[in-house]
């Protein structure tokens, strides 16, 4: 069966957090409070493998994303996405980077071909600044291995005013000779990120910013795309926007979410969970779980107030981490 909401969509792809824990500390994904979950909350290697499977044998998931915080830095994150490669799903996976050499041949191995990595600055100073963590030059490194290695390399830039406003146009030079998928993402509001509608970088101003400089052709979408694709003339890469904050996307959404410690969220700004691990720990059938969470899901950003109304918004994020939900 599939999992199809109340407004008639068909929901086939799952995000799964495969740890709460980064190598990493981006502001604007993980608050200072922050604390990581005991070990023993996470779903274990067999939970995880046996939930997903419910998704893909039961109710048709066809696409998997790994996230985290930084999915690799899980322990069992080879066996883990061995086993679930096996389940027959186009994979992918969104991570920092820092670790990708490590994996490449792993995922060459089990058919993932796809990479998202999140890199928000060309410049070591302010990577250091952001992430509090020094590692710029092994992102790249491990970008260009990819690359080389024929793995398709989507980079994810959150655009934040006065933070990186200054770097779009650097960005998309990084297209010019490389096959390279660069997306700006509009900076969304998470529990403790401190946003606020003046930060940020709306699709259209980052698109007048890029056409001040270099003609750009539109590309076709697809219907689930999150991004609005462009290519500038005569460049090998692409660049896209993805405007969750002034333009959403949820009437073609198919995404649902898993966090690692086994809580389904039917939207990314979800104010509901529900914790499928607690069931299937206690014996119990997570399926009717899953149906009536989908059954639930609000129309548009998970029943958010409009993001124009700053304090409103801000009231209803708490428990809201990006770094818990994955993205
Ligand atoms: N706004 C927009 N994007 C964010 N991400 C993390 N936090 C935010 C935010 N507040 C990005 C990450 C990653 C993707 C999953 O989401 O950088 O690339
Ligand atoms: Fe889907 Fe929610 Fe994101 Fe909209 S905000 S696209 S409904 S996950």
């Amino acid at each position: 069966m599939q999992l199809i909401d109340g407004f008639g969509r068909v929901h086939d792809y799952i995000r799964v957090s495969l740890v709460d824990k980064c190598n990493l500390r981006c502001t604007y994904c993980m608050p200072q409070h922050v604390r990581f979950l005991p070990q023993d909350h996470l779903m274990n290697n067999d939970e995880l493998f046996e939930i997903i499977r419910i998704f893909v044998e039961v109710f048709g998931i066809r696409k998997i994303r790994f996230t985290g915080g930084e999915p690799l830095l899980r322990k069992d994150a080879s066996s883990l996405i061995e086993r679930i490669a096996n389940l027959g799903t186009q994979l992918s996976i969104t991570t920092n980077g820092l670790l990708l050499h490590d994996f490449l041949h792993l995922f060459k191995q089990v058919g993932l071909r796809s990479l998202n990595v999140s890199l928000d600055t060309l410049k070591e100073d302010r990577f250091i600044e952001i992430t509090k963590r020094s590692g710029l030059s092994k992102v790249m490194e491990n970008i260009r291995l990819a690359l080389s290695q024929g793995f398709r390399v989507k980079v994810n830039v959150v655009a934040i005013r006065e933070m990186n406003d200054d770097e779009i146009v650097d960005f998309i030079r990084l297209t010019e000779k490389e096959e390279l998928h660069v997306r700006f993402i509009e900076f969304m509001p998470f529990d403790g990120n401190e946003w606020n509608w003046d930060k940020v970088l709306s699709y259209r101003e980052i698109l007048t910013m890029i056409e001040k400089k270099f003609a750009i052709q539109k590309l076709n979408d697809a219907f689930n795309s999150t991004g609005k694709a462009y290519r500038v003339l005569n460049f090998r890469g692409t660049f896209s926007v993805i405007s969750t904050i002034t333009e959403a996307f949820c009437s073609s959404c198919n995404r649902i979410r898993l966090t690692a410690e086994g809580k389904l969220r039917s939207c990314l700004f979800s104010r509901k969970e529900t914790d499928l691990l607690g069931e299937y720990r206690s014996g119990g059938d997570i399926r009717p779980l899953i149906i009536s969470s989908i059954q639930r899901k609000d129309e548009k950003l998970g029943g958010l107030p409009e993001f124009e109304n700053e304090a409103a918004v801000k009231k209803v994020l708490s428990e809201r981490a990006m770094v818990k939900i994955g993205g």
